[in-house]
C-alpha cells in the first residue's frame, strides 16, 4: 500500500470573500453549534437513539439547512472545511432557531473515522469537487477506502446518497460503488427501506445546471449481509 505524506486531500483551502455577518458569525456563534472531532464522542453519546443524518461538504448549506428544517426531530451534521460557508450556515441557524444541526470543520476522511461504526442512517455528498484533470484524479473524494469506511458508519438499511454533475465523475462513481455488492441500489417500491430525504437545490447544482450539466444521482442502500462491525 501506498502511504502519502502529507495525505492526499479532495480540498484546497481557501479562505475565499468572507460577508462581515459570516466573519462575525463564525466568532459568535461556533461555540455553540461547532464541534471539534473530539467532541464527536458526546454528540453521538446523546443522540444515541436518535435518526443521525451526516452531510458531507454542505458548501453553503443550502441542503443541510432545508432538511435540518423538514425534520426537527433528526440529528444533523455538517463536515465541511469552507469558512464563508460555515459562517453562512451558523447564521441561519441561529436565525432560525435549529437546534438539531452541529457543524465539523475538518476533513470529512478524519471525521468519519470518529463516528461511530453502525450509527449513520443517511450520509450525503451533493456535488463533490469534481477534480476535472487527470492528474487530480487521485484527489476526488470517492474512492474505494473511503467507500469503505462509509459502509463501516452506517447503519444497516442506512444510504449514502451523491449527486454530480460532472459525466466523467459519474462514471468513476458508478464503477467505485459497483465493487460493494452489499451496497444495493435503493429501490423506491421497498416499503421496508429507510426514508431517503429529498435533495434540495444547491449551489453548485445551479451551476451545473446553467452550464447546461445533467445531474447523476447515486442512492446506495447498506444490505444486512454487512452487519458485522
Ligand atoms: C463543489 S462544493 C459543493 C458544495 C455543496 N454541496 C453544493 O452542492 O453547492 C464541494 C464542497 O465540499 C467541501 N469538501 C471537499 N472535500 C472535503 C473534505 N474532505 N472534507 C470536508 N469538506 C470537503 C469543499 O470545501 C466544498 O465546500
Amino acid at each position: 500500500m501506498v502511504i502519502h505524506f502529507p495525505p492526499i486531500r479532495s480540498f484546497v483551502r481557501r479562505e475565499g470573500r468572507m460577508t462581515t455577518a459570516q466573519r462575525i458569525a463564525l466568532e459568535n456563534l461556533w461555540p455553540l453549534y461547532g464541534v471539534t472531532l473530539d467532541a464527536l464522542v458526546q454528540l453521538q453519546r446523546e443522540n444515541s437513539l436518535g435518526k443521525f443524518f451526516v452531510e458531507i461538504g454542505f458548501g453553503m448549506g443550502h441542503s443541510l439547512l432545508a432538511m435540518a428544517e423538514q425534520f426537527p426531530t433528526y440529528q444533523f451534521l455538517g463536515i465541511d472545511i469552507y469558512r464563508p460557508g460555515i459562517g453562512a450556515v451558523l447564521q441561519a441557524i441561529d436565525a432560525n432557531k435549529l437546534q438539531n444541526v452541529r457543524i465539523v470543520s475538518e476533513d470529512a476522511v478524519d471525521v468519519l473515522q470518529r463516528l461511530n461504526n453502525r450509527s449513520v442512517d443517511g450520509l450525503l455528498i451533493f456535488f463533490p469537487d469534481p477534480w476535472p484533470k487527470r492528474r487530480h484524479h487521485k484527489r476526488r473524494l470517492i474512492q474505494s477506502a473511503f467507500i469503505h469506511a462509509v459502509m463501516q458508519k452506517l447503519k444497516v438499511g442506512g444510504y449514502l446518497h451523491i449527486a454530480t454533475d460532472w459525466k466523467d465523475y459519474a462514471d468513476h462513481i458508478a464503477v467505485v460503488l459497483n465493487k460493494f455488492s452489499d451496497f444495493k441500489i435503493f429501490d423506491e417500491g421497498d416499503h421496508k427501506a429507510q426514508e431517503v430525504i429529498p435533495r434540495a437545490l444547491t449551489k453548485f447544482e445551479l451551476r451545473g445546471k446553467k452550464l447546461g450539466h445533467a445531474v447523476y444521482e447515486f442512492i446506495r442502500v447498506l444490505g444486512d449481509s454487512s452487519a458485522s462491525p
